[in-house]
Parts: C-alpha cells; structure tokens; sequence
C-alpha cells in the first residue's frame, strides 16, 4: 500500500451492488504492488512574501492534458511508445498505475525527467483491474478512464479524493449509457462509481451539452473499441489533443468545422494502433504562474522556454496580451504535432479588460491566475461565461472570489461571471495579509502564491501539498527567479 496522505479524504466504508469495501484511512493510492509510482504527502501550509525582481530562464513540467493521453494510447497501443518529458505529477501517476493495473507495462525512468515506456495491449486489450482504480485529485484521469473501461467486457471501480469524488460525473456516464454501458453511482451520478462496461458498444452520435475536452474524450475513447464510427459534436471547440493524438497513434479521425464555429469529429472504431515516439511540451497552464508572476512584479524579465501553445489552449495569452502585457515569443516551432514556442515576459503595467466568454474553453483552467494579473492591474476585468469554474477541482469562482475579498481586492461575483476590480494604477498594489483555503485546489494555491509575490504584504495558503498534482517544484523554481515562497 501507498500512503497518499490526508488529501484522500475517502469514507472508509464504501459499497457496490452486492460488495463491501473498506478502505484504510490514508492510504487509498494501494494502486499496485511493486511497482509504486504515487508517493505520500501531507499538509503543507505556504507562504509568499513580496518579491523584488523575478527575472532568468526556466521550463515548467509537461502538459498534464498531453501526458495523461500519451500514457493511455500508448496503453492500448501496439508495441513500444516511448514519452519524453511527461508530467510526473501525482495526477498523470495515478493514470501510469492504473494503466499497470490493467495490464499496460509502463516503465518509468531510473533518472528523472527520462523517457517513459509503455507497452500496450491493443485496443479493447486491457484487462479486468484486480483493485480500485484510485484517481486521487485527477478528473482527467477518472473522465477518460471511464471512458475506455466503458468499451470493456467487465467491472471496473473507480475513487478519488474528496474534491475528485464530489465532481459531476453524469456528464461523462450519460453518453456512455447511450453506447450501452451501465453504471453504479454515489448519489447524483458522483464517484466512486463502477462502470459495467461492454465490448458490443453501439456508435453515437452525441452533441456535447456542455464544452469539455473530458466529455468529448471519454466518447471518443470508448469509440476506439465500437464498430462503425462514434461522433462528437461540439459547439464551442475545446482543447484537441485527444484528437491530434490518436491520429498520431493511426487511428482515422476527421475534424470539420460547423458553420456556427463549433467542430464535428468523427472516428471510425476498431483502428490498429502503433506505439509511438511523443515529446510532451511544456504546460501552458502551469506556465501561466510564472508568466503572470513575471508581469507583476515590478522589473522582472523571465523566459519560459518550451510552451505548448494549441489554439485551443493559449487563450489566457491572448488575453494577457490585450491586458497590455510585453509578451514575446520566439523560436516558434511544431514538436510531436503540437506547437511550441519560447516566451518572453517583461512586467508593466497591465489594464482591466472584458474577457470575451467564446474564449472560456481555451482558457478554462486559467481564470483563477488570470484574477491575479486583474488584481493588480488598472480598471476591472470582466470574467464571463465561466460557470465551469464551479465544478473542477473546487469551485474555483468562490474560491478565488472569497480569496481575493480576504486579500482586500473588490469583486463582483455572479453565478457564472466574474468582475475584479484592479488596484493597480495609482502605483497601487493588493493589500495581501490573508491566509486562503486551497479546497485541494492546485491552481488556488499556485494564484494566490503568486499575488503574495505582487502584493503589499504576504499571501499564505492553508495547504500547498495540491501543487504536487500539476507542477512538482513549483516553490522551488519560483524561488530560483527571485520568489520568496516558504513552507511554513
Ligand atoms: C482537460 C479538460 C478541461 C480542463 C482540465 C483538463 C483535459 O476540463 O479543465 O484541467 O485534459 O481534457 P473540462 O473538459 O471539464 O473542461
């Protein structure tokens, strides 16, 4: 078993239609024996004091989305997939272990920061888990997961941690039920769950109620093992890298634009898919601390280098840079399909703006630093569109709000919308001198660390252990630049 730490919050007594479970307090990661990819943590209470200057070249960990789908095509792949620069935060591990358990070999490096090596079973290949498939914080992980176990001839049972087991799942098993799995639930469709799954799926074609990169994933996971084509149409498009990727892999997908600006993707089942060589490029959305850090702190010149930057994701730079943001990219290049580029950053000052809500979805998971840069800028920003906010990893539009409110910054807050109102201008900056709850929230805790570094006085959160899930070293590195972040 592997102690996972006070995050997995789990009922320890849990049951399935006709099966009881206990599960040790502590220590729900017991993923696999042997061979154990998730390691322990324990609450990590952090401060940020202002920081003067942050300035140097750094790269942040692989894109999470990325790493995630190269470790499970290349779970059902045939032969031999080699993954350079995948994330190794808790999130993607808890992908790697259950992959193992169900029969992938997955091969972590000797040195970290080394190629991973999968080794795949064929598509509708996987076999029957002999555990829980624990998810710990990562809706990625338990979404597309679900998804491939659905085209599966057996049961599969899923938990998470308790931010991950309190998220809607319905959005994920109503397609699923439509192709002719089942399902057992907690109360309102929520984790833990089993997925009863079947290898006589029926292809749908499904309109996606809401704009999700997981929905459309799921379905077109379990699409790889259903006859005929399953298609997912999506009115606001979100990332694609399932898409990019499982053609990569060699599977036949078409993508067509709508005439309303959406996308229809369309994949034909039972494809032969191959191992492959990925790269995964730096994360956009944990190169998003360090980018808006380096914006606000008065001086700093910083480089990330490496970033992922598809269309589908870079919607936090567009908005930075109509903030009036000194963003410059250089040596733009295509790595494994996906493009990349160096990013220049320079702090000025940045000015309120409305954010447009067609640009949410590419975007999605950048609101809570975007608040940050609104904090200290000039004039208000108006957020809008972005009722997601409330189901990922906590709501992050309370908990960005109540954070900010405790940071002395004025909101304005709504249902689905957002309005903070910047106190920079006048050579202003957020007063700062709160201690805020990160709800197991990686991207809380990383936002608020970073509006200590720009604000009058320190910014403490309650728990920094969530930052492991996305970008391991995070303190460290924003140290390395001239931050000043401790464990306290
Ligand atoms: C993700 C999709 C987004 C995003 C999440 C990662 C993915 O979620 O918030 O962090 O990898 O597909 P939704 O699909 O719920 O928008």
């Amino acid at each position: 078993m592997v102690a996972y730490g006070p995050r997995s919050n789990h009922s320890s007594l849990f049951t399935w239609p006709g099966l009881l479970y206990e599960t040790l307090p502590q220590q729900c990661h017991s993923i696999r024996t042997g061979n154990n990819f998730v390691s322990g943590s324990t609450i990590q209470p952090a401060s940020s004091r202002p920081a003067a200057t942050l300035g140097g070249r750094i790269s942040v960990p692989g894109d999470k989305s990325i790493s995630h789908r190269a470790l499970m095509l290349g779970g059902i792949a045939v032969g031999e997939t080699v993954i350079d620069g995948l994330l190794e935060g808790e999130d993607v591990l808890c992908t790697a272990a259950a992959m193992e358990q169900m029969g992938a070999e997955v091969i972590r490096p000797d040195t970290p920061g080394g190629a991973w090596r999968v080794y795949g079973r064929g598509v509708g290949g996987l076999s029957e888990p002999a555990n829980v498939l624990d998810m710990g914080n990562s809706g990625t992980a338990a979404r597309l997961l679900m998804g491939l176990m659905a085209a599966h001839p057996f049961t599969t049972f899923f938990t998470g941690d308790a931010s991950l087991n309190g998220r809607p799942m319905s959005r994920i098993t109503t397609p699923l039920a439509q192709m002719g799995a089942a399902f057992h639930t907690r109360s309102e469709g929520r984790m833990p769950l089993a997925v009863i799954g079947t290898d006589q799926l029926v292809p749908i074609e499904y309109s996606l109620p809401v704009a999700s990169a997981q929905v459309k994933s799921a379905v077109l996971l379990a699409g790889l093992n259903t006859v005929g084509q399953t298609t997912v149409i999506e009115s606001k498009p979100s990332r694609d890298h399932s898409e990019r990727m499982v053609a990569h892999f060699g599977a036949d997908i078409v993508t067509q634009e709508t005439p309303d600006g959406g996308r229809r993707i369309t994949l034909k089942g039972y494809p032969e898919l191959m191992g492959q060589k990925i790269t995964v490029p730096g994360d956009v959305s944990s190169a998003a601390f360090p980018i808006v850090a380096g914006l606000v702190c008065p001086g700093s010149v910083l480089t990330v280098t490496g970033v992922g930057l598809n269309p589908l994701r870079a919607g936090l730079i567009a908005t930075l840079k109509e903030m009036g943001a000194s963003l410059v990219l250089e040596n733009d290049r295509v790595e494994a399909g996906e493009p990349v580029a160096d990013l220049v950053v320079t702090a000025g000052s940045l000015k309120g703006v409305e954010v447009p809500p067609e640009r949410a979805p590419s975007m999605i998971d950048e609101y809570p630093i975007l608040a940050m840069a609104a904090a200290c800028a000039e004039g208000s920003t108006r957020m809008t569109g972005i009722g997601e906010l409330r189901v990922k990893e906590c709501d992050r539009l309370d908990a960005v709000a109540r954070g900010l409110e405790a940071c002395g910054v004025q909101i304005e807050e709504g249902e689905d919308w957002l309005v903070v109102h910047g106190s920079g201008g006048t050579g202003g900056v957020p007063k700062g001198g709160a201690t805020v709850p990160v709800h197991l929230d990686h991207r809380i805790a990383m936002s608020f660390l970073v509006l200590g570094m720009a604000a009058e006085t320190a910014v403490s959160i309650d728990d920094a252990s969530p930052i492991a899930t996305s970008f391991p070293g995070f303190i460290d590195l924003m140290n390395g630049l001239g931050a000043s972040i401790s464990i306290t």
